[in-house]
């Protein structure tokens, strides 16, 4: 059977929470330690600020066993200018984690959004030289260090009207569709090795968007694997929004589907948007870890699942702060989106997380 989640159930969800979280936090094992008893890496993505908030850092060490580059590794950030690769931030981040012991996901090495001014401009041949550039330099310079790589992200925004429902962008412009097979096959011949993951966004959400994303995403995939492209996960963003309609098992199903043909599946982004909620501190919490306890309970199901991985680990470097802070510049509310808080102390979210897993 499967179950809307509507703003009304979100509002509601308090009443029921206290009934099902199971276990106090202080009796609680680490995330990595649930999700590694059922075979999942857990973790999070990660920037600077652990290298800066050694609480923060700590709770790194104790609660994750896969961290995911946030921005180090995107390109805008690896290139600033034309000649010029800008690896130390990434260089470091990456070793802190492996000599922490943890796995290493890189994060959108192609992406259409996010590029450079001086993109713009360049011929096709030009980009096209940048690009095969890119993607031999970095992919080669982390070979052997990472666990899995997102090679392409988000190819999908049909919002934008273009054919086919692409992501506009420089890479689309130069190569048209094939930039995306044209990415993966390169990155198999710089890291032999490493997991090469296609991650995509919204397909977990049951609205416009998501329902006209997933089956693009379906096709891409199944055309990749025809034609024998190196593809070994997809990934799923989950940034769960409240607000929209959800059919957690629906999306369930959907993902299983990649799993059934022999793909790993990774949740890689996962988080709560709040904007939606009430300001009620205590009261949004509450509905943040209903929400997100009901999309793990269906979550976890899906066929192949091999990593769970949220967006930053607790609230206080959440990236909504700053999106909320646009929106609401002289608002004093915090977002809650993660497992841990502002304080870095365990949200409900942690209890219905460890539930889920444990479950
Ligand atoms: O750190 C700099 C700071 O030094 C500078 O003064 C300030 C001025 O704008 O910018 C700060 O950088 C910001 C950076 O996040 C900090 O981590 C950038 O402006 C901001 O654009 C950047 O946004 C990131 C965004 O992707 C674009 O790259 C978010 O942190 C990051 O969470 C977000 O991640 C994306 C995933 O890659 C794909 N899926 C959606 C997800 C959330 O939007």
């Amino acid at each position: 059977m499967t179950r809307k989640f509507s703003r009304r159930a979100a509002l509601a969800a308090p009443l029921a929470l206290a009934a099902l979280t199971r276990s106090s936090a202080a009796e609680r094992t680490s995330l990595a330690e649930a999700a590694a008893a059922r075979g999942l890496l857990f973790g999070a993505s990660i920037g600077d600020e652990a290298s800066q908030d050694t609480d923060y850092a700590d709770l790194y060490r104790r609660e994750t066993r896969i961290v995911t580059t946030d921005v180090a590794l995107k390109f805008d950030w690896l290139r600033p200018d034309k000649d010029h690769f800008a690896f130390e931030r990434a260089d470091s981040i990456v070793a802190a984690a492996r000599g922490a012991g943890k796995h290493v996901r890189g994060h959108a090495l192609i992406w259409n959004d996010r590029t450079p001014d001086w993109l713009r401009g360049l011929s096709n041949a030009e980009l096209a030289r940048v690009f095969d550039e890119h993607i031999d330099n970095v992919v080669a310079r982390y070979a052997g260090k990472l666990h899995s790589w997102d090679i392409v992200n988000e190819p999908f925004w049909p919002m934008q009207g273009e054919t086919g429902g692409w992501r506009q962008g420089p890479w689309l412009s130069a190569f048209g569709p094939s930039y995306v097979e044209r990415a993966f096959r390169r990155a198999r011949a710089a890291d032999p090795a490493v997991r090469l993951a296609l991650n995509e966004a919204q397909c977990e959400n049951d609205h416009d968007w998501g329902r006209s994303i997933r089956p693009l995403l379906k096709r891409l995939v199944e055309d990749l694997l025809h034609k024998g492209v190196p593809l070994d996960a997809v990934g799923f963003q989950a940034h769960l929004q409240p607000q929209w309609p959800h059919d957690f098992a629906a999306f369930a199903d959907y993902a299983s589907q990649f799993g059934k043909k022999g793909l790993d599946v990774y949740l890689t982004e996962f988080d709560v948007n709040d904007q939606s909620l009430p300001d009620d501190p205590a009261g949004r919490k509450d509905a943040v870890a209903a929400i997100g306890g009901a999309f793990l309970g269906q979550a976890l199901k899906i066929d192949g699942l091999k990593a769970l991985v949220t967006w930053q680990l607790a609230d206080r470097y959440t990236w909504y702060r700053e999106i909320w802070s646009h929106i609401h510049p002289n608002s004093a509310r915090a977002p809650t989106a993660l497992a841990f808080g502002e304080d870095l102390k365990p949200n409900p979210l942690h209890g219905a997380m460890h539930d889920a897993l444990v479950a």
